[in-house]
């Protein structure tokens, strides 16, 4: 061991390129990222090697057509929706990674899958690296969880992790978390960047050569501080990132790496007394608390994965008390809604300077893609004209910094929801009007639109435009 640790190097990693430093820094001189750096040991290539590598097998090279592809065995969790998003089941002796925020309900969601497992009667070895196994097994008695075959390990040291493996051989391991299980022949932190590559190494190994699934929990915080998912991300066969709004009930489980299965597939789920429950309408969910026929409320069909789901943007366009006027958004890019309300100022000639402008997505969601662009838009020019929109209508389209409608991938999938939901009308963009199916056309009224004031005079009129929001010499903040 001895010779070995002469040869390693004690510097800073950065956790977003992994590049290696002698000094610290406040940016990283490789990748510029800021605050990425963090203390870390090198260890050159020749000695690494992993504790469960049995060089047993000799190992060459094939011709591909010699080669005996047999599909994967899946594994049926049950929770429709994470074997949805993985793909028809979780693959037998595949290395997961799932990450998200602390406190989002990673943990929870782990002993919700362990319990499938158990109730095939599979074994599992949950590894409790942050909860003493009294916690632990405290929560799984709140969630009322079988736990018929689950074993658990309060433990962070590798090297007792692998010899509970060995001894009990689960199907499915779950570590939680990557971060606070460590080497000790390394000599860096639990946490560090060495550290978690080398854990997601071994666990990588386990799962191949033992077959067992493994899934690896990672924190990551908002700026990525933490040697989390980024850099392990190469290694996994699956990345499920957990998100949502910690205010909110809903959570989001995303993949966005699969070797076997879609990615960018969603998963919604709400957190309750019993932990996660699958939500399998998120339309329904989302429109939920909608009031209908109030002024700043447009409902979007939005794509996330091979899904599309409806959700209400809501605007609010108020007299500002100060001299700056602001723009807020929830959900939803900041930049797009200036470039929106640029766009109603430009084209319609509302006046925005003496007003505050907040933009959200009912609900908690995220809206990234521009496709509603439209509805942001309107629901902007229905609070600001103080005109409701028709409650039985859907808007969809991208709007061009010239005021023009631009069409959008995936339309009948939208359209189908929309009608799925009960809605009657839709705007849409004028191109996305041809080659529509008559399924979708019997059952819903289409207006497409070539220009962002077709829509607004499609949906409002202009005569009830406010007079009392007239435009005052002052300087507007963006952002
Ligand atoms: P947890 O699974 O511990 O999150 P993570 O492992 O991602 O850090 O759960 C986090 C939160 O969820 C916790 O603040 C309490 C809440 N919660 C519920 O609301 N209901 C439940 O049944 C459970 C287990 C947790
Ligand atoms: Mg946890």
């Amino acid at each position: 061991m001895g010779g070995k640790m002469s040869k390693q190097k004690l510097g800073y990693s950065c956790s977003a390129c992994n590049g290696f430093f002698s000094k610290w820094s406040g940016i990283c001189p490789k990748c510029q990222e800021w605050n990425t750096l963090q203390e870390d040991v090198f260890i050159p290539k020749e000695t690494a090697r992993f504790e469960s590598v049995r060089p047993d097998k000799v190992n060459k090279p094939e011709l591909i057509h010699e080669i005996k592809a047999v599909e994967s065995q899946r594994v049926k969790t049950n929770i429709a929706n994470v074997d949805r998003l993985m793909g028809g089941g979780v693959v037998e002796g595949s290395l997961i990674l799932i990450g998200g925020d602390p406190g989002i309900g990673k943990s929870t969601l782990m002993l919700q899958l362990a319990e499938t497992y158990s109730m095939q009667g599979k074994t599992v070895l949950y590894i409790s690296g942050e909860e003493s196994k009294e916690q632990a097994a405290l929560r799984s008695k709140r969630l009322e969880i079988r736990t018929d075959k689950i074993y658990l390990l309060s433990e962070t040291l590798f090297s007792e992790i692998k010899k509970a493996v060995d001894l009990i051989k689960p199907d499915l391991l779950i570590i939680d978390s990557v971060q606070i299980v460590y080497k000790g022949e390394l000599p860096s932190l639990p946490g560090s960047v060495t550290q978690v590559k080398e854990i997601a190494m071994e666990a990588m190994h386990l799962a191949k050569g033992a077959n067992i699934t493994t899934f690896l929990i990672g924190h990551v915080t908002k700026s990525g501080e933490l040697a989390g998912p980024r850099v392990l991300e190469h290694i996994v066969d699956t990345v499920l990132d957990f998100e949502g709004d910690r205010n909110h009930g809903y959570r989001i489980l995303r993949s966005t790496k699969n070797r076997f299965g879609p990615t960018d597939e969603i998963a919604l789920f709400q957190m309750g007394a019993k932990g996660l429950k699958e939500v399998l309408n998120p339309s329904e969910a989302f429109l939920k608390e909608r009031l209908k026929d109030v002024a700043g409320s447009v409902i979007v069909p939005t794509m996330e994965g091979s899904s599309a789901f409806l959700v209400e943007v809501q605007a609010l366009v108020a007299p500002t008390n100060f001299s700056t006027s602001s723009r807020k958004s929830t959900g939803l890019d900041q930049n797009r809604l200036c470039l929106l309300l640029a766009v109603l100022e430009k084209r319609v000639g509302y006046a925005f300077q003496s007003v505050d402008v907040f933009v959200s997505v009912a609900g908690g969601m995220k809206i990234v893609e521009p496709a509603a662009d439209l509805a942001i838009l309107l629901a902007i020019a229905s609070s600001f004209s103080k005109r409701p929109i028709n409650a039985e209508t859907i808007v969809i389209g991208e709007v061009g910094l010239t005021g023009e409608i631009r069409s959008v991938s995936r339309i009948e999938s939208r359209l189908k929801e929309a009608i799925h939901m009960g809605f009657r009308y839709a705007v849409i963009p004028k191109k996305n009007l041809s080659g529509l199916p008559e399924s979708i056309t019997k059952q819903l009224t289409l207006f497409g639109v070539e220009l962002v004031e077709e829509a607004i005079g499609q949906l409002l009129s202009r005569k009830g435009a406010n007079t009392t929001m007239a435009p005052k010499k002052e300087e507007i903040s963006c952002g």
